[in-house]
């Protein structure tokens, strides 16, 4: 997309799909392929942003198939580095080139695998450098939730972003506040629940920070039936979504849910 995509997109809501590795390149193309006039519905909707973020393999085919839809293209990662000798690495700059504006970032499958808040913040820094909007990934596991501490949980993710955070204070990010308990397990926090947490987020954000140019997604097994309730969020700024996105579908019907 155009420099344009900086200077409005922060006031709609985002709708990310993370299709994460579930599919091979080839199923991949042919899924995009078979929903394109969907897919063009979505992207000419003025009032919200939408991304597939689809595996790094297939980022360049996906983007010459939605290319001038509107849809944005998005990475589920990027090296730590600049270019360098880093193998089996994929630099910011790169995506960039290849047409994405949104990088996840600090995913918990990638924090899992990884990344500690050190290279999380060094990966920010490297997509703010690129000029892509990072999708940073925050989120508590489920005792921590159980003992009501989900939001010292939190602040301490977000300490360790604030000195990149600060740096960058006029570049545009997302939030996605993706509990760990809640991906792919069919459970998820009541909307007052999230709101809560989310206004946390937010006060930390742009008092201990002084950020404004920012969304805050939730993300964690929202499908079409609960799309509806977890609209309730306030405020609504999008969703990062899993599974239920593989299905354009029911994608669409989930970004349907809330306009
Ligand atoms: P699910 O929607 O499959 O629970 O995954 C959420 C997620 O991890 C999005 O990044």
């Amino acid at each position: 997309m155009s420099g344009l995509f900086f200077c409005s997109f922060m006031s709609k809501p985002l709708f990310a799909a993370n299709w994460k590795m579930y599919r091979s390149y080839a199923q991949t193309i042919e899924q995009c392929k078979k929903d394109l006039d969907l897919l063009r519905r979505l992207g000419a909707n003025a009032t919200i942003d939408v991304a597939l973020l689809p595996s790094t393999d297939a980022l360049s085919a996906v983007g010459q198939i939605v290319a001038a839809t509107g849809i944005y293209l998005g990475a589920q990662d990027c090296s730590a580095h600049d270019l360098g000798a880093y193998t089996g690495q994929v630099a910011a700059q790169s995506l960039r080139e290849l047409g994405c504006s949104f990088v996840i970032i600090g995913h918990s499958e990638r924090r899992a695998a990884s990344d500690t808040d050190e290279i999380i913040a060094q990966k920010v820094g490297q997509a703010f450098k690129a000029g892509l909007a990072p999708i940073i990934c925050i989120g508590e596991p489920e005792a921590v939730y159980n003992l009501g501490q989900t939001q010292q949980f939190l602040t301490k993710q977000l300490q360790a972003l604030q000195s990149i955070l600060s740096a960058h204070t006029t570049h545009h990010f997302n939030i996605a506040y993706e509990p760990v308990w809640a991906i792919g397990s069919g459970k998820t926090p009541t909307p007052p629940e999230i709101s809560n947490t989310i206004s946390c987020i937010r006060n930390f954000l742009e008092t201990e920070i002084g950020s404004s140019q920012f969304r805050i997604l939730y993300g964690g097994s929202v499908n079409q039936k609960n799309a509806g309730e977890l609209k309730n969020i306030e405020p609504f700024e999008g969703f990062l979504v899993g599974k239920a996105s593989l299905d354009i579908q029911e994608f669409a019907h989930i970004i349907n849910m809330i306009e």
